[in-house]
């Protein structure tokens, strides 16, 4: 099968506004998607590289707005989970909503996958505020509410590894990181991006533990978070986010190991140096600032040339860069991706 660049295929031409969602849960899901694709195949739409509206679709409209503060909407309990296509760009078929959401890492909970589901479920992730700041001539605080009007939401089809060697393909909804950086006018000084998770031990259980430093922390080169595959999720399958998964607003890097993708942000600070990150600075022998996707660097304790795809038997070659190296290989030039990991 033809390789389509991630950035291309992932279809830009679905514009997921909730409002239309959620009343297009009474349609059916082919009606949604010929809505949504105005008609043009998905792959035919996605070459052309344009991101458009529904046909139709009114301006975005906040989830707050459509359903009320503080809570998930009932409709979205009943809406069937929504993706544009059953397969990612090079053929892999998307994982079921199910397993998604009920095989996750998010320590703040619990460090038991398939715990945190249920440990999430009353975590208020509604109303949300994100404070942009350091090295930016308009620093902000972003409500929740501003962005969903402010960003164009995207479908994001991509693979996730984990760098403890299982993955997953999903449908995200969101949209890119340079986006939001560029609202904010980062200052030429700016190098780095840091991501910081909520500190809320009263609704996450796993902070009142050790188990790592709290808040989580992340980080990104300048350059890395503006490359267009890096986005900002705040929905999946069609429907916001779950609290498992870091709702309502967490990052997506896709060719970087799982850890760098940040659940439950509420601060993005642009910085002169190198952010610190939780998985570094707890194992700096194990876990790198870059954590590229690599199959010829093994983790010091397991081999990263292979993986479990949660669903299936039997394991499959890791990809370099998790299959986006046509996208992101050439911010790497030059370097030694084994000393670098
Ligand atoms: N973000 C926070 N705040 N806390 C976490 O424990 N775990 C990371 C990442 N983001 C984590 C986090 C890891 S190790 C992975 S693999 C992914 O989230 C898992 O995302 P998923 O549960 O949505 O599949």
């Amino acid at each position: 099968m033809k390789k389509i660049p991630g950035s291309e295929i992932t279809p830009e031409h679905i514009y997921l506004n909730r409002r239309q969602f959620m009343t297009a849960g009474a349609l059916s899901a082919g009606a949604l998607a010929l809505a949504a694709c105005g008609g043009s195949s998905l792959v035919g739409g996605a070459a052309s590289g344009k991101t458009t509206q529904a046909q139709g679709a009114a301006a975005p409209t906040s989830l707050e707005s459509v359903y009320g503060a503080g809570a998930l909407p009932p409709e979205l309990a009943y809406a069937e989970p929504y993706a544009s296509s059953t397969t990612d760009e090079i053929g892999d078929p998307l994982n079921k909503f199910d397993e998604i959401t009920n095989y996750n890492n998010y320590y703040e909970f619990t460090t038991n996958k398939e715990a945190v589901a249920k440990l999430a479920q009353n975590f208020t992730a509604y109303p949300w505020q994100i404070e942009v700041t350091g090295l930016v001539d308009k620093p902000q605080t972003i409500d929740l509410d501003a962005i969903y009007k402010k960003f164009a939401q995207e479908e994001r089809i991509y693979r996730l590894r984990c760098v403890e060697a299982w993955s997953m393909v999903i449908p995200w909804v969101g949209f890119p990181i340079a986006a939001l950086l560029k609202e904010v006018s980062p200052k030429s000084t700016a190098q780095y991006v840091r991501f910081v998770s909520i500190m809320r031990p009263e609704e996450m259980p796993g902070q009142n533990a050790m188990t790592l430093e709290w808040p989580y922390q992340e980080g990104l080169r300048m350059d890395e978070a503006m490359n267009p595959l890096a986005i900002f999720a705040t929905g999946m399958y069609g429907k916001p986010l779950t609290n498992q998964q870091g709702a309502p607003f967490r990052l997506v890097v896709p060719w970087k190991y799982g850890f760098k993708s940040i659940k439950g942000i509420v601060k993005i600070e642009l910085t002169d140096s190198i952010p610190p990150s939780t998985w570094n600075t707890a194992a700096p022998n194990e876990y790198g600032f870059y954590a590229n996707v690599n199959p010829q660097v093994d983790h010091p304790r397991w081999s990263q040339a292979s993986e479990r795809r949660i669903g299936e038997i039997g394991r499959r070659e890791t990809l370099m860069f998790n299959g986006y190296e046509e996208e992101v290989a050439s911010l790497y030039t030059g370097m030694d991706l084994a000393r670098s990991y």
